[in-house]
């Protein structure tokens, strides 16, 4: 079975153990990805994530799915794009390995990603491809679980961005391996 997929969705459908939310710092919701997972679980997830004290860019937070079909949300926030000077990309990378570190801990057999940073917080969608894969792809590498990691992507547009970079780097880690 493939243990990394790129699809196009809502994450808040998504049946997953774990959905990732593209958090703020404060954890008390937002718009975008954010604002739709707090919609869909309802009330009891602002409750709980105001027990939380809050979260670090590219540190990640465990709460309840509540009224999700996910049975956890992973609280991440990820880096304000500053055009790249600002260690934007090991920031990022970071979100990615947190969400997993926490997914193998509890050793949960499916994460499912939003394209974090990507939205409100401007992170050109390429470059932030080339961080994500790169960490989920690492990550995997040396860890059984997640089992199942997908990145779903809200647009088509994206998820071409996505295999796109995906291709790139898998014909690299082919050419590494000859
Ligand atoms: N399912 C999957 N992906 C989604 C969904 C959804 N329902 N809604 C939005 N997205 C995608 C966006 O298209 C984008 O590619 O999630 C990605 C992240 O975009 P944002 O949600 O804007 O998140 P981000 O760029 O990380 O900015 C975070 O925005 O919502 C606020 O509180 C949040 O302050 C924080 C900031």
């Amino acid at each position: 079975m493939q243990r990394f997929s790129i699809t196009v969705g809502d994450i808040t459908g998504s049946h997953a153990d774990a959905i990732v939310n593209a958090a703020n710092t404060t954890l008390l919701g937002g718009s975008g990805v954010d604002g739709a997972i707090h919609r869909a679980a309802g009330p009891e997830l602002l409750a709980q994530c105001r027990t939380l004290g809050g979260c670090q860019t590219g540190h990640a937070k465990l709460t309840d799915g509540f009224r999700l079909h996910a049975r956890y949300v992973i609280q991440t926030p990820g880096p304000i794009w500053q055009g790249g000077g600002k260690g934007e990309a090991e920031l990022l990378a970071s979100c990615y390995r947190s969400c997993l570190e926490i997914a193998c801990a509890r050793k949960l057999e499916s994460v499912d990603f939003p394209s974090i940073s990507t939205g409100v917080y401007g992170y050109p969608l390429p470059q932030a491809a080339t961080v994500a894969l790169r960490a989920i792809m690492t990550f995997l590498a040396d860890h059984d679980y997640p089992r199942r990691v997908r990145m779903v992507c809200h647009t088509e547009a994206a998820a071409r961005i996505y295999r796109q970079t995906w291709n790139l780097w898998y014909a690299e880690s082919k050419a590494d391996r000859l």
